[in-house]
């Protein structure tokens, strides 16, 4: 099955047409002149990213865009998704970028508006959706209580399945297929202590990633996890881990079990995630990829 695509050549300021075949992986460019190397990764390609408000989600969005998809971003925050909607719209070139929508991923109502408006904003694809949404909670398996581990994995398990099985149908009906890419962590690997709730959803998360892997795989739909290990985001500002980004002495001691020495930076998840979504995995599904300072290597 052969797809048309269109190449969005930024410096150049136009459009090219390309084909490609997912499933052969052959791609054929009739009018392109740069170098495959110096085209953007993810020309004009949609993508859906759930929870961008902040942290993974927001420097995955800025990234996808530096090379040239048009994203669709989510949270409950509206104040950030809307600082995070003007950065991504505010280009050379006027185009729109991004759109944030306001949604709760706990709610089925809102998967399915997010996924309505990512159809109808630009052009009737979905290329790619980041399952980031999540949340972090503590608790031993004597002080979980009932409510934190329904609301952990209703959002970190069920909103991850939830937004694929919305979005499944319209990635194998295009003739691109699509790449989910879900936010798991280093402890869908390996337990943490006081996590048990967030490590069984993690763990799930990368079940979940095998299981549809497996199950789409001849629909030209790829899937897979990024793991990351402890990446410093403002909300660890917020929650009183630390004062500030340059609180540097509590920062080098609380990343001393690190092998590499120090936290990941929410870019450096970024750029996985962007490997993943792009054309450069091309044959990588059903992978779990660790992004962790060799943490998990010990
Ligand atoms: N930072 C780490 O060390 C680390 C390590 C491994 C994995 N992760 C994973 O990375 C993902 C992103 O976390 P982060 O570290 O970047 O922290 P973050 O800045 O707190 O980002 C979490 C994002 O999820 C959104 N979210 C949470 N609940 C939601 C809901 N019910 N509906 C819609 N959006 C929701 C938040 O948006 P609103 O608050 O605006 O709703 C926010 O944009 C999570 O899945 C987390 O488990 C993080």
């Amino acid at each position: 099955m052969v797809l048309e695509c269109r190449t969005y050549l930024s410096d150049l300021t136009m459009w090219n047409s390309e084909v490609h075949d997912p499933k052969t992986n052959n791609i054929q460019c009739s009018q392109c002149t740069l170098e495959p190397s110096k085209r953007l990764r993810l020309s004009n390609k949609v993508a859906i990213i759930t929870g961008a408000t902040s942290g993974i989600g927001r420097a995955t969005a800025i990234r996808f865009v530096e090379e040239g998809a048009r994203v669709i971003i989510t949270g409950r925050r509206r104040e950030l998704g809307v600082q995070v909607e003007s950065l991504l719209n505010g280009g050379r070139d006027g185009r729109r970028c991004c759109t944030y929508v306001h949604a709760d991923h706990t709610k089925v109502e809102d998967c399915q508006k997010v996924v309505e408006i990512a159809l109808k904003q630009f052009g009737g694809t979905i290329d790619i959706l980041f399952n980031n949404a999540g949340i972090v909670t503590s608790g031993t398996a004597e002080t979980t209580t009932e409510e934190v581990w329904n609301a952990t994995f209703n959002i970190n398990v069920t909103a991850t399945w939830r937004m694929s099985q919305i979005c499944i149908p319209h990635m194998r009906r295009q003739p691109g297929g699509g790449v989910i890419v879900n936010n798991g962590s280093d402890w869908s690997v390996v337990a943490g202590k006081n996590a048990l709730a967030y490590v069984m959803s993690k763990g799930a998360v990368g079940m979940l990633t095998k299981q549809m892997a497996l199950d789409y795989a001849r629909d030209g739909i790829r899937i897979n996890a990024v793991c990351p290990g402890d990446t410093f985001v403002d909300r660890w500002i917020e929650r009183g881990d630390f004062t500030s980004r340059s609180d540097e002495s509590a920062i080098r001691s609380a990343s001393d079990f690190i092998p590499m020495g120090r936290f990941a930076t929410p870019e450096e998840i970024a750029n996985t995630v962007l490997f993943l979504a792009s054309h450069e995995s091309s044959y990588i599904t059903g992978h779990l990829l660790v992004v962790d300072g060799g943490h998990t290597a010990n």
